[in-house]
């Protein structure tokens, strides 16, 4: 009442009142009263004062060209007192700020919100057997965040959906996706965001949204997107449109987005998906990944038995790959182990008998379910191969 009361007084005598608070939590009797300022996370510019003193007192030389860049941009998504507590312990534990201990310190103060986690990426696209269409579409925006591309006028990429049959390779494309941009890779978890109490998960959402546009350029990855989305198309019956609001502001922010973020987000039960993410226009491409034919599965055994330490070249390649049509990536990798276990137990070596054993054991997930074929029927047309077709997959299609 008091603060209402306020501001009607203040009204007449021109005078404003203003609320500071890290959460936007107003009664709705007021809300409509105040406009709402977002403070965004400081530049490279603030977080360069906050360097420049930390090292001044520190009596230590400021880092400059390079060095000072590479400091600034571990530095980028923390607050000026995260930073300036990540500035102090890389110079007490190295006598100097040294980058990685500021990106390290970053990794972690990202992953206490929940809501979002710095990934380190071993995997290159050499990691991927197939996907040639997805991977040529990929190693096309390698440079695309960089000086010569800004130079060049050419647009920034937005970001790639890529959908498909489960275990084909489509979260190992997005961390793999970031060796390729060479850019760091934030995992969002669409789940968690979902907070508990009405307005908690926009706010989450704005939260996490302001990191990753500090971090820019960055790809945002998004893994199991239909899950994180599950409830929004009910929303309204059984959240009171929580989830609708939060897809909502995802969509608009996907549309609005100034900041060099790309969005990679993977999904494998397309029905759950709402109609409006999947428009023309809302990413750069969607990807269909398929079962892997057999070219890709020859090549996804040859890196899975490389993996694993031993010499594709001893094992009968062409022939496993002929044997194990209807079998995903994840399947032939748990075929590898499974043989490796085998060959173990008897103390010697793996051999393509081991192989052809374990795949007669097992039965691949798509020939226990007609999900596969329903899921490749709503693909065509909708989303564009990750894998070039083969030839007489093609004639077959014609024919049929
Ligand atoms: N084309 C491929 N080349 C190499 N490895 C693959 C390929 N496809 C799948 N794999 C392996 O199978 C495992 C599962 O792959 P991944 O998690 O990327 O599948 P996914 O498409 O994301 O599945 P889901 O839809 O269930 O999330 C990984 O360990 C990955 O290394
Ligand atoms: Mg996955």
């Amino acid at each position: 009442r008091a603060l209402k009361d306020a501001l009607a007084a203040g009204k007449t005598r021109g005078r404003c009142i203003v609320i500071l608070g890290c959460r936007q939590v107003l009664p709705p009797e007021l809300e409509r009263e105040f406009v709402l300022l977002d403070f965004t996370l400081p530049g490279k510019e603030t977080l360069g004062q906050v360097l420049d003193g930390i090292c001044g007192s520190a009596k230590l030389k400021t880092p400059a060209g390079d060095d000072r860049d590479q400091i600034l941009d571990a530095a980028t998504g923390m607050t000026c007192t995260e930073a300036e507590n990540a500035f102090a312990l890389a110079i007490v534990e190295s006598r100097k700020v040294d980058h990685a201990v500021v990106a390290r310190e970053k990794a972690q103060t990202v992953k206490k919100s929940g809501l979002l986690e710095i990934v380190e990426v071993r995997e290159t696209l050499n990691d991927i057997g197939g996907l040639d269409c997805l991977k040529s579409w990929l190693t096309q925006r390698r440079e695309s965040f960089g000086e010569r591309a800004r130079q060049y006028r050419l647009p920034t990429p937005k970001g790639v959906l890529l959908l498909g049959v489960p275990g084909t390779g489509k979260s190992l494309c997005a961390k793999a996706s970031a060796s390729v941009l060479q850019r760091p890779l934030i995992r969002m978890d669409m789940g968690s965001m979902m907070g508990s109490l009405v307005g908690e998960s926009e706010a989450n959402l704005r939260a996490a949204i302001h990191v990753a546009e500090a971090i820019a350029p960055c790809i945002v990855w998004i893994d199991e997107l239909d899950k994180g989305l599950a409830g929004s198309k009910s929303s309204g019956a059984t959240d009171g449109g929580t989830s609708a609001r939060v897809f909502g502001s995802f969509i608009s922010w996907m549309q609005e987005r100034t900041a060099s973020v790309f969005v990679i987000a993977t999904a494998n039960d397309v029905t759950q998906l709402p109609p409006e993410l999947l428009r023309k226009g809302r990413w750069d491409e969607i990807f269909w990944t398929d079962l892997p034919n057999s070219v890709e599965r020859d090549a996804i055994w040859r890196i899975k038995i490389a993996q694993c330490g031993r010499d594709p070249k001893k094992f009968d390649v062409k022939a496993l790959a002929g044997a194990s049509e209807g079998y995903n990536g994840a399947e032939v990798e748990g075929v590898v182990a499974d043989s490796l276990y085998r060959a173990f137990a008897e103390d010697r070596e793996p051999t393509t008998e081991d192989i052809q054993q374990t795949l007669r054991d097992t039965v691949p997930l798509s020939k226990l379910s007609d999900q596969v074929d329903a899921l490749r029927k709503w693909a065509r047309g909708r989303a564009r191969p990750a894998t070039t077709p083969e030839p007489e997959s093609l004639g077959r299609r014609i024919t049929a």
